[in-house]
């Protein structure tokens, strides 16, 4: 497993390989490796000759000072978790690298749609913006065959998915399904900022999203369903909820009225602690790759 810390170098090793006829899977990562981080790497050296993941710790995403300097930084154990899941590259830039005239400068700025205005988009403003410049930059720096995410943040996969039809990049995209531990919790590299007393309650989310979606495919009413799972959320002292909502996996705008079940997606986002946790579940679970 080979790491680069600059652009010339990663562009130099990637086009040894392209001239080997080596097709290239790229994962972007924060960092913070867990299982579901393994798993896109995984499938990004199955479907490809080359699985490349990207460490970088991207500030302009961040609309929360704290949050970005509590995201832990792990690069050396990443590396230890990345080489026997058959990484080949690494690349881990620095600020200077990334965002060469300083990244609290005018930077470009994307307008991805409603899509974008929904869910997280009202909670952190600036945030898909941050990642629709990152993901491009990286995107035209590595320039993958494929590129790997994981559903858990199902809205960044939809925003990067339009990003990439309408600036045309050559990438197949590929969704992959959310990793959870043995208690319904998805995997996020924020879980570490759990303590054991809000780790023991953090299954809530998981359970109150499936109880939802076996009420609705039950044919329930949307809005008892979400207005029962908002209040179970709410009446927990652990959490503070910000949003759960029901919505139309197209345009992410919430539904008061089902018409068809394979367009529903179910989100989730609540404080546990210091933790801001996000979930989702899909009544169709090959709806993430139809997108
Ligand atoms: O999902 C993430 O970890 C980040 O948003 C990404 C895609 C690596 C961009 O910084």
């Amino acid at each position: 497993m080979q790491i680069c810390n600059t652009i010339p170098a990663l562009r130099q090793l990637l086009d040894e390989y392209r001239k080997k006829g080596k097709s290239i899977g790229l994962v972007p990562t924060m960092g913070a490796l867990h299982s579901g981080h393994i798993s896109l790497i995984e499938k990004a050296k199955s479907g490809n000759d080359v699985a490349v993941c990207s460490i970088y710790i991207n500030p302009t995403q961040f609309n929360n000072q704290e949050d970005f300097e509590m995201y832990p930084q792990t690069v050396e154990k990443d590396c230890e978790l990345l080489k026997p899941a058959g990484c080949d590259v690494v690349f881990v830039p620095s600020h200077e690298e990334m965002y060469p005239g300083g990244f609290h400068n005018d930077l470009t700025k994307l307008d991805f749609g409603s899509i974008s205005e929904e869910l997280e988009g009202k909670f952190r403003p600036g945030h898909f913006n941050g990642v629709g410049i990152v993901v491009s930059k990286l995107l035209n720096i590595v320039n993958p065959d494929k590129a790997f995410f994981g559903q858990k943040d199902l809205q960044q996969f939809l925003i990067i998915n339009k990003l990439v039809k309408d600036f045309s990049f050559g990438v197949e995209l590929v969704c992959c399904p959310i990793i959870r531990e043995k208690d319904g919790l998805a995997m996020s590299s924020r879980n570490s900022r759990l303590s054991q007393e809000e780790r023991n309650e953090a299954s809530l989310l998981f359970k109150v999203l499936s109880q939802a979606k076996e009420k609705l495919i039950f044919g329930e009413d949307v809005n008892v369903v979400g207005n029962e799972a908002k209040e179970k959320i709410a009446s927990n002292k652990f959490f503070k909820l910000e949003y759960f909502e029901i919505v139309d996996i197209k345009s992410l705008k919430p539904i008061h009225q089902i018409k068809g079940l394979e367009d529903i997606a179910l989100f989730v986002s609540a404080y546990l602690g210091k933790a801001r946790l996000i979930d989702n579940i899909l009544i169709n679970a090959t709806k993430c790759s139809d997108n």
